[in-house]
């Protein structure tokens, strides 16, 4: 008896299982966090990006340790494929102990700036900045263009990719990060519950829509509402792609500070790697952002908007790694320091006093984000909406020219 009654109720439960009733505006801020994958991007200014050959290269090279200065340290060490793409530490710890958090890589294609402090303006810049650091792989064109002469399989990699290496170390240097960046651009990542729920509500799909939890649903209100978190994490990768002060401290631990965006700017300009410089593919036809940015001092203590897919697999958090869990991640938005802002990030951000109950909820949506790690662990396996992938990229495409 009482057992059907339990039943009973449980259908009942399961039939008025709903979509809340977003409005017009809500709906419209949902619908813009999708759809995913994206359409992949081209990158004028590398030009073997979506090349099957260069692909295929970078899916190798970035798993070599070679490229490293001791031959120990490899792009995998930090952005570690089971581990979507990072390490799991607080800051990174390559040939030493680094003082940022090691980003997830995929998902890293169509950005404008790379880099907690967007020190850098393409892909392939970025993943060269890592190769040449010394704390993390200290590569120097030597050391790419000795893996590049004295490995054959290497070797006839590069060469269909790129044609017979020449006599300049540094633009054999730069090509294996244009491989790199050519192979990390097909990582994408799975799709979500929230994708889900997305394409559910636009196509009216009512059904469908209810199967993302409630909780979920009531923590989107939240985040596309009264916490206002998608006036910075927007779109489908939930980032603006742009930089901003939270209120965190940026002292760091053995003294000194990180400016974050103030100093990226300047090593931007200064970067021969970057857009303007001559290993742009497209002769500084993309770099009008390079062009034109210049460091202000409200730039000092910004840093990156990061993307939010994949939050389940990222702890810790924040570009110093500081805060270990999401819960702490939403204590700080609750009960934010506003002394410690500079003022445009004070326009934007306030301390939201939301109940517990509304945190749970901002959670569950958060988590909503995030799928299992599958096949991730294989490198090569395929990914969900990955466009071609090292297996798919293995016959060469001829030297790209
Ligand atoms: C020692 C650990 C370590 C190694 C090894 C490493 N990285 Fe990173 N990577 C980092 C850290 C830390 C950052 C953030 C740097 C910053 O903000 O200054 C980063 C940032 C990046 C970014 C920018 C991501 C973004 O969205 O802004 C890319 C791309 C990248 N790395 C690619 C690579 C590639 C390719 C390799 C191999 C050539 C590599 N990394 C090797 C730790 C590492
Ligand atoms: C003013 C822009 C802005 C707003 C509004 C904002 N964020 Fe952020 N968020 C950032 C920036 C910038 C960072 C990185 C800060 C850093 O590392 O110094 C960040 C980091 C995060 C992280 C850590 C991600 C990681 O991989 O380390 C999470 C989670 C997060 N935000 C969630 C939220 C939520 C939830 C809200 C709404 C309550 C929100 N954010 C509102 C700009 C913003």
């Amino acid at each position: 008896m009482i057992r059907g009654a339990a039943a009973a109720l449980l259908a009942l439960a399961a039939s008025v299982a709903a979509a809340l009733d977003f409005d017009p505006a809500e709906r419209a801020a949902i619908l813009s966090h999708g759809p995913w994958p994206p359409a992949p991007t081209a990158d004028t200014s590398n030009r073997v990006a979506g090349h099957a050959a260069a692909i295929a290269l970078g899916a190798r090279l970035f798993f070599d340790g070679r490229l490293s200065a001791d031959g120990r340290v490899s792009c995998a060490s930090c952005h570690d494929p089971a581990r979507h793409f990072q390490d799991g530490r607080a800051t990174a710890v390559g040939r030493a102990v680094g003082t940022r958090n090691t980003p997830s890589v995929i998902d890293s294609g169509g950005q404008r700036w790379y880099g907690w402090d967007g020190a850098s303006d393409s892909l392939w810049a970025a993943s060269l900045r890592a190769m040449m650091q010394p704390g993390e792989m200290g590569g120097t064109p030597a050391t790419a263009a000795a893996l590049v002469r004295g490995d054959p399989t290497v070797r006839e990699a590069y060469r269909a990719t790129f044609g017979a290496p020449g006599a300049d170390d540094e633009r054999v240097q730069v090509d294996l990060a244009k491989a790199l960046a050519a192979w990390l651009t097909t990582r994408v990542s799975p799709r979500t519950a929230f994708d889900d729920f997305r394409d559910a509500m636009e196509r009216g799909d009512e059904a469908a829509a209810a199967r993302y939890p409630e909780a979920a649903q009531r923590g989107l209100r939240l985040f596309v509402g009264e916490a206002r978190c998608n006036t910075c994490h927007a779109g489908p990768r939930f980032s603006n792609g742009e930089f901003a002060d939270i209120g965190l401290p940026f002292f760091l631990p053995g003294g000194g500070v990180d400016p974050g965006r103030h100093a990226g700017l300047r090593a931007l300009k200064g970067n021969p790697f970057n857009r303007l410089g001559r290993f742009a593919d497209d002769g500084g036809a993309g770099a009008v952002a390079t062009r034109h940015v210049q460091a202000e001092h409200r730039n000092f203590g910004e840093f990156k908007v990061p993307t939010l897919r994949g939050l389940a697999h990222t702890a810790p958090y924040m570009h110093h790694g500081r805060l270990p869990a999401l819960d702490d991640v939403l204590r700080h938005y609750n009960l934010i320091d506003e002394e410690r802002l500079h003022a445009d990030g004070a326009r934007l951000l306030r301390p939201l006093g939301l109940s517990a109950a509304q945190l749970a909820d901002l959670r569950a949506f958060l988590l909503s984000l995030s799928e299992p790690l599958p096949s991730q662990a294989t490198p090569g396996a395929p990914h969900v909406g990955a466009k071609g992938g090292p297996g798919g990229g293995a016959s060469p495409s001829g030297p790209a020219r």
